[in-house]
Formats: structure tokens, C-alpha cells, sequence
């Protein structure tokens, strides 16, 4: 517990304030903030210090508030545009982060941080010619800031140039080391693009620089497991396991492999982190590999309409970027509320202007918090990131409205009377099967109508296979 003196410096008790909130003790420097607050005249230092401990306390509209004062205080000061840039990019306000960086690039021309700002707002905004040009420039000031060259291949990635963002990443490393990040960056460019053998080269050249890392070794174990070596990937992982033993990133896809036991759903970090990545590509690669669930659902959903006429509510649980709305937003339907967990997944679903309501939570949490019902929920290729089902389908039954449909897919894992009812597979999805998934529903209130069986992708020129399942709300007992 922190205590104030009559006699306390000012200034020492704003940089304290600074360090605890670095140090990520909201709680001991909201008291000293109060304090210095009273004690100094209002300044926008004191606004910048308000709003980053107001972001680390999640209050981001009060967080807003401040940077918004600190910059009215002192609209000339370009290192304020810049934290606000960043604080808006952070909590979605792409705009405010361009304009802001705007302004401190007007305010600064040779300011590469103001220009790296901007590049990555622009992205954000689906401009990547633009972004690509802005971080050009600030990769030209700073040709040896990791970040910069990272975010530049993003951009010229997103730009449509492929080998000249890998070049990017490539030539920001040195076989004797470089950035860590760099490097992880690049050989998970090279998994993405199935260039698994130059994954592997990369994390090798790095491993043999002398890295240490945790997750270099958990993509290198991904990569060799793509490329079947599954030996191999099973050392890496092992690697990547003692050097960060709580990573949830690797300890899934450790357990993929095998060598530890499966949780009983991927976790959200986890989740977050891969699909955060994914989602300026999805769409294109789902079509690309003939994903066919959005059709399924949206034929099912034509049939229930059929019987119900013109239906709503509708819940998509993670609608991802919202392929489902776009299957489905031509019938009389609506209004449509989608969840995610990953937030760059639903920055693609709101640019596509179907859903009425986007949340950014994880769907067990966020159903468990909810009063009303749905006629209709959804939930595409979402399941297979759960083991054991039965603690989300009770949390869905109760949500359904009476003759609701509870419409499904999942990744189908072949009986075996030996084992559980589901698994975790080598790419980090699980599958579940058919006995499983009778019996669960059932279990957990619902009257399975239907499982097709049902071809939900293409992976590696081979169908991944599964079940479309349509489940209502079993009739009450009394
Ligand atoms: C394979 S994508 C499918 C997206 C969409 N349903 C579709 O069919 O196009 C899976 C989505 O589920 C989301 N997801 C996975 N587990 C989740 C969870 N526990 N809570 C919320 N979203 C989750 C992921 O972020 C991702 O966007």
C-alpha cells in the first residue's frame, strides 16, 4: 500500500505513477494519480498518465476521455497524437488512428514511428497500397527496426506481393541471429504459404545462432509436422514445452502431437492468436479449399424458414468473418447478432455490414451472461475447438426458443471403442464422433433431427469429413 507525505515531490510521484502502471499495478496507482492530481495543476501529462491507467483498468471510454483532453491541451504536441493513434488502432477506431498519425506525421515529416502509425492504421482500413508506401518510408528512416519490416510485409503481403513481403522478412535476418520476432514471423509466413521445408530452415538457421524460444520451436514442430516428420516434431515440441511450459499457444499444439494429454478445449489465447492472424486471409482460403458449410447451413436454414415463415432472432456463434451472414443474408431472416473471440475475425465480419450485432467474447462465457433466446442458432466450424461438448451445448439449450433449431457442424472422428468420444488432431482442431455426439446432445437437452454426414472442406486434396447436425430443444418434462 502505497502512502502520500505532505511533503511528497510532485514530479517523483508522476514518474511513480508512470512506473506502477508499467509494472501493471492499476490498483496501487489509481490512489497516487488522485493524489498528484490534487496536488498539480492539470497538465496533459496528468491526462496521458489518466488514460493509460484507465486502459489498463479496461475503461476504455474514460481511457478515451483523457487522451482526448491531453490532446485538446496540447494539439501541437505530435507524441500525444501518437499514443492516441495507438490507443484507437488498439480498441478499433482505425479512422482517429490514421488522422491522429496524420497529424504527427504533418507535425514531425521525419517521424518514422508517426509514419509506421499510420502505415499500420491504414491497413487496419483496407488501404494497403497506402500502408504499404507509409511503412516503406519508415523502414527507409529505420532500416533495422524489427517491427517496422514486420508490418511492412503485412502490408505488402496484403498489397498482393508475396515474395516481396517474404523478401522483407528474409532480409531483416542474419544467419548469425537478428530479431526474434523477425524470425518467428518469417518461418510462420512460410508455414501459411505451405513452405514447410523453409520453415524448418529458418528455425534451424536460428536455433544454431544460439535462439532460445519457446515458440521458434513450437512452429518448427508445426512444420515438420506438416511435412510428416512427426518424430522430429514431437522433439521440437518438447523443446518448446520446457521453454514456456505455460505458453497456451504451444502447450496445444503439444498436445496435438500427442505428448500430453488433450485439454478439454483449445485455449483462448490460443484461439485468439491464431485466428487474429488468419482473418485477412480467411475468406480466400476457405473458398480456395471448398468450404462448405456456409451453403449447408443456409439450405438448412431455407428449410426451416419453409416450415416457420419469416424467422428471427439469429445467433452465429463464431461467425469468424461472417461467410455464415453472407450465405444466409438474402432470406427473410434477422435481426443477426454474430460472437467471436477474435477480433480481427469480426473487424472482416462488420466490413461485410450483414450482422445487426457483433461480440468480441468467447461464446461459454458470453452465452452463460445472456437472458433471451434465439429461433435460430448457428454455429459453423466452430465446435471442432471444443473436446467435450457438453458444457457449451448446456449453455446453448436453454437459449434456443421453443421449436428452435440449434444448427451445427463438426469434424467427424472415427469410432474407436477403445477411446473417448472425441480427440484433438494433429492440426489443433478436434473431432468428434457420431456416438459422442448423440449421446451428449441428448444428454445435455436436445432432440438430434438430424446428422448428415457431410463434406466440410478439402485439406491436403483430401475431404475433410463430418456431420451437419440439426438439433431442437427437447420437450419440457412434467
Ligand atoms: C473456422 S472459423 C469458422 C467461422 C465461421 N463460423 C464460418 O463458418 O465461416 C472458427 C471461428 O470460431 C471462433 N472461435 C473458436 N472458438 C471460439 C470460442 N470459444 N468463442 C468464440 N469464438 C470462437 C474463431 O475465432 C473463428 O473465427
Amino acid at each position: 500500500m502505497e502512502t502520500i507525505h505532505a511533503s511528497v515531490d510532485p514530479v517523483a510521484l508522476v514518474h511513480r505513477v508512470g512506473a506502477l502502471i508499467d509494472a501493471g499495478r492499476c490498483g496501487a496507482a489509481g490512489p497516487l494519480l488522485a493524489a498528484a492530481r490534487q496536488l498539480i495543476e492539470p497538465s496533459p501529462e496528468l491526462n496521458l498518465l489518466a488514460a493509460r491507467l484507465a486502459e489498463g483498468q479496461g475503461e476504455h471510454g474514460l481511457a478515451r476521455a483523457e487522451f482526448d483532453a491531453a490532446v485538446e491541451a496540447a494539439p501541437d504536441q505530435g507524441s500525444l497524437r501518437k499514443r492516441r493513434a495507438s490507443f484507437c488502432h488498439r480498441t478499433g477506431d482505425f479512422e482517429r488512428a490514421a488522422r491522429d498519425a496524420a497529424e504527427a506525421v504533418i507535425l514531425d515529416p521525419q517521424d518514422a514511428d508517426a509514419k509506421a502509425l499510420l502505415g499500420s492504421a491504414l491497413l487496419s482500413l483496407g488501404r494497403p497500397a497506402d500502408a504499404r508506401a507509409c511503412l516503406t518510408e519508415a523502414c527507409t528512416a529505420q532500416p533495422g527496426n524489427p517491427a517496422y519490416r514486420e508490418a511492412l510485409a503485412v502490408a505488402t503481403e496484403a498489397d498482393g506481393d508475396p515474395d516481396a513481403a517474404f523478401a522483407i522478412l528474409r532480409g531483416g535476418l542474419s544467419p548469425t541471429g537478428g530479431s526474434l520476432n523477425l524470425r518467428n514471423a518469417a518461418i510462420l509466413f512460410c508455414i501459411r504459404h505451405r513452405a514447410f521445408r523453409q520453415a524448418v530452415g529458418l528455425a534451424e538457421e536460428g536455433r544454431i545462432a544460439g535462439t532460445v524460444d519457446a515458440c521458434l520451436f513450437g512452429l518448427k514442430g508445426h512444420a515438420q509436422s506438416s511435412l510428416g516428420m512427426h518424430a522430429e516434431a514431437a522433439e521440437s515440441y518438447a523443446e518448446a514445452l520446457k521453454l514456456g511450459p505455460g505458453d497456451p499457444y504451444v502447450r496445444h499444439l503439444v498436445a496435438a502431437s500427442g505428448l500430453l494429454p488433450s485439454a478439454k478445449r483449445a485455449p483462448p489465447d490460443y484461439l485468439r492468436a491464431v485466428f487474429d492472424g488468419y482473418a485477412e486471409r480467411f475468406d480466400d482460403h476457405l473458398i480456395g479449399l471448398g468450404y462448405r458449410i456456409p451453403g449447408a447451413i443456409r439450405h438448412t436454414v431455407a428449410e426451416y424458414l419453409g416450415t416457420v415463415g419469416p424467422c428471427g432472432p439469429i445467433l452465429d456463434l463464431g461467425c469468424g468473418t461472417g461467410l455464415i451472414g453472407v450465405a444466409i443474408a438474402d432470406l427473410p431472416i434477422g435481426p443477426l447478432t454474430g460472437v467471436d473471440i477474435s477480433g480481427r475475425m469480426l473487424a472482416e465480419a462488420r466490413a461485410k455490414g450483414i450482422y445487426a450485432t457483433l461480440e468480441e467474447a468467447d461464446v461459454l462465457d458470453w452465452l452463460a451472461d445472456r437472458p433471451d433466446t434465439w429461433q435460430l442458432i448457428l454455429a459453423g466450424d466452430v465446435l471442432c475447438y471444443f473436446g467435450a461438448l457438453d458444457g457449451l451445448l448446456r449453455a446453448i439449450q436453454p437459449r434456443l426458443a421453443p421449436g428452435g433449431w440449434f444448427v451445427l457442424s463438426v469434424e467427424e472422428r472415427r469410432e474407436d471403442a477403445e477411446e473417448s468420444g472425441w480427440s484433438l488432431q494433429r492440426q489443433g482442431r478436434y473431432a468428434h464422433s457420431r456416438a459422442y455426439l448423440d449421446e451428449v446432445l441428448r444428454a445435455c437437452g436436445f432432440v438430434v433431427r438430424r446428422m448428415d454426414a457431410q463434406v466440410i472442406r478439402m485439406e491436403a486434396g483430401a475431404p475433410v469429413l463430418g456431420y451437419l447436425i440439426v438439433a431442437e430443444p427437447a420437450p419440457a418434462v412434467h
